[in-house]
């Protein structure tokens, strides 16, 4: 797992866009996995912003977001379809036929939920999946207690959840109590993984993701069994890091091997044939 703490949420969603284009410039057709929640909003917004000053194009970009609450009418402003319009989809060039969130509108979930995987795999599966947290520890809806293994599905929320997203609804009953989640198996399969985390209300989950037990009882450690992981984190949601000073000595080697000339000294010769130290 590569652990970059950066000052602020700025420097966060900058690094995060910087990897978003780095797909779009290197896949021929990028598929994105994108998140909803208060955190990406800045990412959306930086992406927005390269978009409108010509340098970067969505048009070939398939997505997949990670989940739909269930039950909101079409339409519904909380709806994550909607927050996604709003942030990004209406904002840039994507095509919007081939913007994906699973359809937690429809009576029959159970095919949603299969339909969703199916449309996923023939796409040839996620380049980039964007990941937020929440404060339990839930990667897209995957509450605590979800199988590791677990694949798109309907999940109940926690109590927790439900009162953190409150505030974007008119009252805690307004909330959903139901979701359509990717599952964890489901997010474990995509070939690079960004998890973003801002905020002291996230530094309890960002440990325990990074630093504890992988376990069921908080699902964004699974991310611990993945290759290939950057938690792009500020400052106050490292601060309970335990290895926070080896985190930011790694980053400071990377940045000189990304300077590293081939005839430079030891570390800048050893940099000329990688870019990235091994998680
Ligand atoms: C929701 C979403 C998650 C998101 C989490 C945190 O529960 N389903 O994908 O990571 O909220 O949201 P925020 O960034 O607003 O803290």
């Amino acid at each position: 797992m590569r652990v970059i703490i950066l000052q602020t949420p700025e420097a966060v969603s900058q690094r995060a866009a910087d990897l978003v284009c780095e797909t779009i410039a290197t896949e021929e057709t990028p598929v994105l996995g994108l998140a909803t929640g208060g955190t990406p909003v800045a990412t959306y917004q930086e992406l927005v912003r390269r978009y409108q000053a010509g340098n970067v194009s969505f048009s070939a970009c398939t997505t997949f977001n990670l989940d739909e609450y269930v039950g909101l009418p079409e339409g519904h402003p909380e709806s994550y379809r909607c927050f996604m319009n709003q942030h990004l989809f209406d904002r840039v060039d994507f095509d919007s036929r081939r913007c994906h969130l699973p359809q937690g509108n429809t009576l029959d979930l159970q095919q949603a939920c299969q339909a969703y995987e199916a449309m996923i795999r023939d796409s040839g599966g996620i380049d980039l999946q964007i990941l937020g947290i929440g404060t339990d520890g839930h990667i897209a809806f995957n509450e605590p207690g979800s199988s590791l293994a677990s694949r798109t599905r309907l999940k109940a929320l926690t109590e927790q959840t439900r009162r953190d997203n409150s505030r974007f609804f008119e009252s805690l009953d307004a909330v959903p109590k139901l979701s359509i989640t990717m599952g964890i198996g489901t997010i474990l399969e995509a070939r690079k993984i960004v998890l973003l985390a801002t905020g002291e209300g996230k530094a309890d989950a960002v440990r325990a993701l990074a630093e504890g037990p992988v376990t069921a009882s908080v699902p964004a450690s699974a991310l611990q069994l993945h290759a290939n992981v950057t938690l792009l984190l500020d400052e106050t949601a490292a601060s309970k890091l335990v290895r926070r000073e080896y985190y930011m000595h790694v980053e400071e080697i990377q940045r000189s091997l990304q300077k590293a000339q081939p005839r430079g000294s030891h570390l800048g010769r050893v940099g000329s044939h990688f870019d990235r130290i091994a998680e």
